[in-house]
């Protein structure tokens, strides 16, 4: 049978449209869903929206139509939003379904039979805006402490959960299972606040009148959260599909932003406790994408539209731009630079040109031939070795929910297959037809080699790997292993990839502040080879990096420079995220006298270019070792 794997985002509110951040979660979510579909696993995957509760209500209230109407609408916008980005859910549930409100009354029921429901009064500081009463502890001054909004202090009869007598349950529950909140710093963050104490939780609401009315009470309306979390369940069949129920339940991954963890991590598990319903394996909750330091939010007015980013860089580089640009988990500061970068270097040169390169190559040479090839020889094996390592990486981290460490695994392939490209000198093999044998042997491997990329960026990139996978026609047995006698019934040439971002397509969105025009210099001033010779350049591996603290734009580098280890600074942290830059090859400048800046010594220097007033690190193909001389 196969393995069962169901995973959720957050359903979003409707009372705007969607913005990076959603697009953002729900990419992840797929990529996740795709790579276990390929895995061969069972899956499910859940998205939807939130459509009931103040804010809804108020915002339909400033356009002048219903809630209802409101919501069809941005729905609407959500669905072409999903359509272009590929997101292959197995389920939209929107809030107002009707099978949504018969789950979410029994889950009601099934509480209040418990004893876990009581009616009672409640008077707290509330915030409209994030639709949550603020605990005492959260804030003084009575602001929000996410939205930095007023609170209204309120007092409405209403239904308790009794949510105090899970405390302990809850604790124990986390101990025992250290994997439920992840990551770490979420798990201690949520076990020390359940530590300091659970006060019942109000579940419904007189005020509002957007909602699905308490059973037995219509003057009360269930309170969002409440409704919201149920989706995870409505939406595999609870209180009108059984048999979907027990197939699907319970969740494998709910995924969100760390905005909501204390709602999934805390109330959820006590409501499903309450309902004797087993508990989701894994909350996952991930950082945020920052603007200028503060979280991208409607309420801020800081948001990035996903619209003219795709518009700029096309679809597939988004997706691809937010999967491996950031750590799951951690938060990071968007910027328009580090989405270009990332198309520039890692699609168009990268994976575009090497298939550029294959498939010209493939379709100057023709067919290669099997049974004229020569056996694989050892740059085969290597390369072969290296994929199996790659995969490895790639599958252990998909697994362990780090798209970013995934992709990274890929790249490394891409990178090794370039390397064999360049050294098996396909172009100077096709002039010497006594080395057709030879070169057979490389088009098949470089056929095979393009065939598992697309396999690999598939959960990123989905249609450049149905692209890829056109042009090849592979069969598609085994299609996991590398297999140098596979049979390929290769298609005409395609179009590049990832064509070059010009220059005047760049920047739309962005505020440019005027930078000083970076200049070729005229050949003038001379150096001779002599003084060439003076700089000691030499390629190093990225051991460690880190911001350097209170500044916005260093980086603090551990690099072997293969005599050493060293320490040097760059001022590139604006567009590199440092853990992406570990493990790369760079080129440093290591006789330079050593400087200070800001306090932190520099040992040395990394060569960059200038783009836009960009710095965009010179890297190598292939893999050369740390301490190889640059010259
Ligand atoms: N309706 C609730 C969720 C109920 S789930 C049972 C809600 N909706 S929301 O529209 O505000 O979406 C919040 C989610 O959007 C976050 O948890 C996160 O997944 C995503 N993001 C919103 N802003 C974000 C960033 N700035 N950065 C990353 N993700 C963000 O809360």
């Amino acid at each position: 049978m196969k393995d069962k794997f169901y995973i959720t985002t957050p359903i979003y509110y409707v009372n705007d449209n969607p913005h990076l951040g959603h697009v953002y979660t729900t990419v992840v979510a797929d990529a996740i869903a795709r790579f276990k579909r390929a895995q061969g696993c069972d899956v499910f995957f859940l998205t939807g929206t939130d459509e009931h509760g103040q804010k809804v209500e108020k915002s339909a209230g400033k356009l002048g139509i219903t809630p209802k109407e409101l919501a069809d609408r941005v729905v609407s916008n959500y669905f072409k939003l999903w359509k272009k980005l590929e997101i292959q859910y197995s389920r939209f549930i929107r809030t107002t379904d009707d099978v949504h409100a018969k789950g979410v009354l029994r889950l009601f029921d099934i509480i209040r039979n418990k004893g876990d429901i009581y009616s009672g009064e409640y008077e707290g500081w509330y915030c409209t805006s994030c639709e949550k009463y603020i605990t005492e502890r959260e804030t003084e001054e009575r602001r929000c402490p996410d939205c930095g909004k007023e609170t209204d202090l309120l007092k409405e009869p209403c239904y308790f959960f009794r949510l105090s007598r899970y405390q302990v349950p809850l604790l124990e529950y986390y101990r025992a299972h250290p994997d439920f909140i992840r990551p770490k710093t979420r798990y201690n963050e949520v076990y020390s606040f359940v530590e300091g104490g659970l006060r019942d939780l109000s579940i419904t609401r007189s005020s509002i009148r957007w909602g699905i009315p308490a059973p037995g009470d219509p003057s009360q309306v269930i309170y969002v959260w409440f409704d919201a979390l149920s989706n995870y369940l409505t939406g595999v069949g609870y209180g009108t599909d059984d048999q979907e129920f027990e197939k699907r339940w319970p969740a494998t991954i709910h995924l969100m932003g760390k905005d909501i963890v204390r709602f999934h991590a805390v109330y959820w598990p006590a409501f499903l406790m309450a309902a004797d319903l087993p508990l989701p394996q894994t909350i996952f909750a991930h950082g945020w994408w920052l603007q200028d330091e503060r979280k991208m939010s409607k309420s801020l007015g800081n948001v990035i539209d996903p619209m003219p980013l795709m518009e700029t860089y096309g679809v597939e580089p988004v997706r691809y731009f937010l999967l491996r640009d950031v750590t799951l988990g951690l938060d990071s500061n968007f910027s328009e630079g580090a989405v270009r970068n990332r198309y520039n270097f890692d699609l168009a040169n990268d994976l575009g040109n090497l298939n550029s390169r294959i498939q010209k190559l493939l379709s100057t040479a023709g067919m290669p031939e099997l049974t004229r090839a020569v056996p694989v020889g050892p740059a085969e094996k290597t390369l072969e070795a290296n994929y199996y390592k790659c995969r490895k990486t790639y599958i252990d981290s998909f697994n362990a929910y780090s798209p970013s460490r995934a992709l990274a695994a890929a790249w490394e392939f891409i990178t090794a297959l370039n390397g064999y490209v360049t050294a098996s000198e396909p172009w100077t093999l096709l002039k010497d037809a006594a080395q057709r044998p030879r070169l057979d042997r490389v088009l098949l491997t470089c056929a095979e080699g393009l065939r598992v990329i697309a396999l690999f960026i598939e959960p990123a990139l989905p249609e450049a790997s149905r692209r890829i996978a056109d042009t090849l026609g592979a069969d598609h047995d085994d299609v996991w292993e590398f297999h140098p006698e596979r049979a390929f019934k290769l298609n005409t040439s395609m179009k590049p990839l990832f064509p070059r971002i010009e220059e005047k397509r760049e920047i739309k969105m962005e505020e440019v502040k005027e930078q000083p025009k970076e200049t070729t210099p005229a050949l003038e001033n001379l150096i001779s080879i002599e003084d060439f010779q003076k700089l000691d350049l030499r390629v190093a591996e990225v051991k460690s990096a880190e911001r350097v603290p209170g500044t916005k734009k260093l980086l603090k580098l551990m690099v072997d420079i293969g005599t050493e280890v060293r320490q040097i600074v760059a001022g590139i942290a604006e567009v590199y995220e440092p853990e992406t830059l570990v493990g790369k090859k760079i080129i440093v400048i290591a006789n330079l006298k050593p400087a200070v800046l800001r306090g932190v010594e520099s040992r040395g220097m990394l060569l960059a270019a200038s783009i836009d007033g960009h710095p965009v690190v010179a890297t190598f193909e292939g893999n050369p070792s740390a301490g190889t001389i640059v010259k």
